[in-house]
């Protein structure tokens, strides 16, 4: 079968299209016929070589995290899904490897894909769904009426978390480029920002939370746009921030906390029977891998880009 690896760090022509056996499921898992797999800023940080120190540095690796399609075969203990359903779902995050013909997961790793939602809509959720999820089950607690900034809020995580939080009564202040203003209202936002136009500091308002998407709102410089008991949360941690964040929380009631995702059969679950609303912003064929990384990790995508592999 085909499948998109990598035998050194680097840019998107490192990516190659190369023959593999087809995996065999174990006792435990599933066989899945890829029809769909989105594309995630950590496929080019793993690629770049710049989480080696988490995902190690022995090559070649695979890429592709999120991955919906159909079920090929199970193995012989599997008794939640049958040959022939559709399901969605993630392969390991720092090992990647979905975006191939076929990947073998566990029954942990799928969940069955809602009728309502195309093959390329499924393939866009699992990462940044259960991200967003994640960081409203453990790192901000809303309360109807809190006040939240979403910083990079028409992007994969922003598009779940602002739908996410408006259901759960909180005000949205959503920044995004000049591409996702349309976007960010059509999922609730009650206020909408263009950052190339306008800072979010000039508002001259305070938020009871945070959620920077962008990596360019560091906690130094959100900390003004925090209530005094408000929470910060930096999506895309490096050791300093986890080590920063460590020794700000013992000192202040301001509260920084990062994301470190923690996938689990209940958020894709729980994305399944969400009804969300997802954007696929860019759609390309297996085939244009290169093409496709290189356009994406340019920005401007509003909501997900996809391959489809057929
Ligand atoms: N820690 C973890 O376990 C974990 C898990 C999942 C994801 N992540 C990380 O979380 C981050 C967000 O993920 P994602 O999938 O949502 O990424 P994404 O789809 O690329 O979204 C990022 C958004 O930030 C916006 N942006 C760029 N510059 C900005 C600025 N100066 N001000 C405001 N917004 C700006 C972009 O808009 P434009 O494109 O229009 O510029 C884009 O919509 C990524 O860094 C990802 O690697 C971490």
């Amino acid at each position: 079968m085909k499948k998109v690896m990598y035998s050194q760090y680097g840019g998107p022509e490192v990516l190659q299209l190369v023959e593999v056996p087809q995996p065999v499921a174990g006792p435990k898992e599933l066989l899945v016929r890829v029809r769909a797999v989105s594309l995630n800023p950590l496929d080019w940080k793993l690629r770049a070589g710049e989480m080696k120190l988490v995902a190690g540095s022995k090559l070649p690796k695979s890429v592709g995290i999120d991955f919906a399609g159909t079920v090929a075969g199970v193995g012989a203990t599997v008794r939640a899904f049958q040959p022939g359903e559709e399901v969605f779902g993630l392969v390991d995050v720092l090992k990647g490897g979905a975006l191939a013909e076929y990947v073998v997961v566990s029954e942990q790793q799928v969940a069955r894909k809602p009728a309502g939602l195309s093959f390329a809509q499924a393939a866009a959720l699992p990462v940044v769904g259960s991200s967003a999820l994640q960081v409203f089950e453990q790192l901000i607690k809303l309360r109807p009426g809190a006040e939240l900034l979403i910083n990079g809020a028409s992007g994969g995580i922003g598009m779940v978390a602002t739908q996410l939080a408006k259901r759960q009564g909180a005000r949205v202040t959503a920044v995004v480029g000049p591409a996702g203003l349309a976007a960010a209202r059509q999922w609730g936002a009650d206020t909408v920002l263009n950052y190339r136009e306008q800072s979010v500091h000039s508002l001259g308002r305070r938020f009871d939370a945070v959620l920077d998407l962008s990596g360019q709102l560091p906690f130094a410089q959100a900390r003004p746009l925090l209530t005094p008991a408000g929470v910060y949360v930096h999506s895309a941690p490096g050791v300093r921030e986890i080590v920063g964040s460590f020794w700000h929380n013992l000192f202040s009631k301001q509260k920084y906390r990062v994301l470190l995702l923690k996938p689990k059969a209940a958020y894709l679950t729980t994305l399944a029977n969400s009804n969300l609303d997802v954007v696929i912003g860019a759609t390309y064929p297996l085939a244009d891998f290169q093409r496709a990384y290189a356009e994406v990790a340019k920005g401007g995508i509003v909501g997900k880009a996809v391959f489809t592999v057929d």
